[in-house]
C-alpha cells in the first residue's frame, strides 16, 4: 500500500504522519509538502528515519510537478490536507489560498485519475476539510453534513470551492473520494498564529493576548491526535462518495477559553492565580468574522465508532505541557519571519 499525503510537515499533518508511519509499518507513507511558513520537518524527526516512510518537497500547485509524480507512482490512497490554513491570511492574501487550495486539489484529483485510469479498485481520495465551509451559525444548532455551504471568508471560500471539486470529479468521473469537515483543532506542533498557540507563547513571555472584538465568538475545539485518530478511521472504513463531520463536541466561547488557558498557564508557571488574566486585550474584530461553529459528529460516531478520546481540559494540559517542554521548537518558529507576520497583523 502506497499513501501519498499532503501537507505532513504542517500541524495536523504531521501528526497524521506519525500515526500511520508507526502503525502501519507494511504501508509506504509519502509525504509531499512545500515546507511553507507552515511546514517544518521538525515536527517528524523522531519518525524520519522509519523503513517505511519517504519525504518529497514539493508544490501542489505546480501543475508539472504534479503530473510527473503521478507519472512516476501509482498511489493506493491519497490522504490531502496540504492547505493555506489561517483566515487572517487569508484576508491579506486571497491568491496563494485559490492557488494552494482550489488549483493545488484540481492538480491531484488529476493526477489521481490520470493515474488510475479506470480501475480504481482499492483506491481512494480523501480530502481533509473544515466546517467553515458552513458558515456561521446563530445561537443554536449544529453543522450536519447536510448544511448548505455559506463560506463567508477567503479561506473557507477556497476550502469550500476544493470540495465542490472533489465532488464533481466522484460525481463525473466516479472517482473514488471521502471529504471529511473538522472543527478547529489544537495541540502539540501548531503553529502559534492560531488562538490557542499564539496565546500559549504570549503567556511564556508575558505580552498582551489579543482577543478579536468582544471575545463572543464560538469555537469547536478538537484535540489533533483525536482527528487524527479519525482520519485514520475514515481511510480505512470511510464509505466512498460519503461526507463526514468531525468534531469535539466541544463548544467554547474565545473569552471563556482565553480565561481557562491562563489559569492553566498559571498553575504550570508557578504564577499567581490571574496573572495571565491581566494581559487580555481587546481589539479591532476580524472582517467577516464567523460567530459560531459547533459540529454535530454523530454521523463518524454512529456509523464508523469514532469518539473524542479525551475532555478539553485534559487535552489542553497536554498542549501547554507540550509547549513548555519545547521551547527550542517555539524559538525556531517564532524569530525571522513570524516577527514581521505579527508586526503586520498586530501593531
Ligand atoms: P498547516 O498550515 O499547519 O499546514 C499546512 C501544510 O501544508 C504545511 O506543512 C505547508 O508547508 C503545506 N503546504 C502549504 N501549501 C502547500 C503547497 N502549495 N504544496 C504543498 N504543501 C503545501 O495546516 P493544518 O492546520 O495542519 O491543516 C491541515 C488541513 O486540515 C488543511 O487542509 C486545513 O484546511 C484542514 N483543517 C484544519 C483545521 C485546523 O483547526 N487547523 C480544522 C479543520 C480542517
Ligand atoms: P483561529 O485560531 O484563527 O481559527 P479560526 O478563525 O479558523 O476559527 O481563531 C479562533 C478564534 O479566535 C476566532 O474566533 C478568532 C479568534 N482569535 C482572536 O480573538 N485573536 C487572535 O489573535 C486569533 C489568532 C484568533
Amino acid at each position: 500500500m502506497k499513501i501519498l499525503i499532503t501537507g505532513g510537515a504542517g500541524f495536523i499533518g504531521s501528526h497524521v504522519v506519525r500515526r500511520f508511519v508507526n502503525a502501519y509499518p507494511s504501508y509506504d507513507i509519502y509525504n509531499l509538502d512545500a515546507l511553507t511558513y507552515a511546514g517544518n520537518l521538525g515536527n517528524l524527526s523522531d519518525i524520519e528515519k522509519a523503513p517505511n516512510y519517504h519525504f518529497m518537497k514539493g508544490d501542489i500547485a505546480d501543475q508539472k510537478f504534479i503530473d510527473h509524480l503521478f507519472d512516476e507512482y501509482v498511489f493506493d490512497k491519497v490522504i490531502h490536507l496540504a492547505a493555506e490554513s489561517h483566515v487572517d491570511r487569508s484576508i491579506k492574501d486571497p491568491m496563494s489560498f485559490v492557488k494552494t487550495n482550489v488549483m493545488g486539489t484540481v492538480n491531484l484529483l488529476n493526477g489521481c485519475k490520470n493515474s488510475w485510469g479506470k480501475d480504481y479498485t482499492n483506491k481512494l481520495f480523501y480530502h481533509i476539510s473544515t466546517d467553515e465551509v458552513y458558515g456561521s451559525l446563530g445561537e443554536d444548532g449544529l453543522f450536519t453534513e447536510e448544511n448548505s455551504y455559506d463560506p463567508r471568508s477567503p479561506y473557507s471560500a477556497s476550502k469550500a470551492s476544493s470540495d465542490h471539486f472533489v465532488r464533481a470529479y466522484h460525481e463525473t468521473y466516479g472517482l473514488p473520494v471521502v471529504i471529511t469537515n473538522c472543527s478547529n483543532n489544537y495541540g502539540p506542533n501548531h503553529f502559534p498564529e492560531k488562538l490557542i498557540p499564539l496565546f500559549i507563547n504570549n503567556i511564556i513571555k508575558e505580552n498582551p493576548l489579543p482577543v478579536y472584538g468582544d471575545g463572543k465568538y464560538t469555537r469547536d475545539w478538537l484535540y489533533v491526535l483525536d482527528h487524527a485518530a479519525a482520519i485514520d478511521t475514515v481511510a480505512h472504513n470511510g464509505k466512498i462518495g460519503e461526507t463526514y463531520n468531525i468534531g469535539g463536541f466541544n463548544e467554547w466561547r474565545n473569552i471563556d477559553l482565553v480565561r481557562l488557558l491562563c489559569d492553566l498557564m498559571d498553575e504550570k508557571l508557578s504564577r499567581k492565580r490571574g496573572t495571565s488574566q491581566k494581559l487580555i486585550t481587546f481589539i479591532k474584530d476580524r472582517p467577516g468574522h464567523d460567530k459560531r461553529y459547533a459540529i454535530d459528529a454523530s454521523k463518524i460516531a454512529g456509523e464508523l465508532g469514532w469518539k473524542p478520546s479525551v475532555t478539553f481540559e485534559e487535552g489542553l494540559r497536554l498542549t501547554i505541557d507540550w509547549y513548555l517542554s519545547n521551547p527550542a521548537w517555539l524559538e525556531n518558529v517564532t524569530s525571522g519571519n513570524y516577527l514581521e507576520y505579527y508586526k503586520k497583523m498586530y501593531s
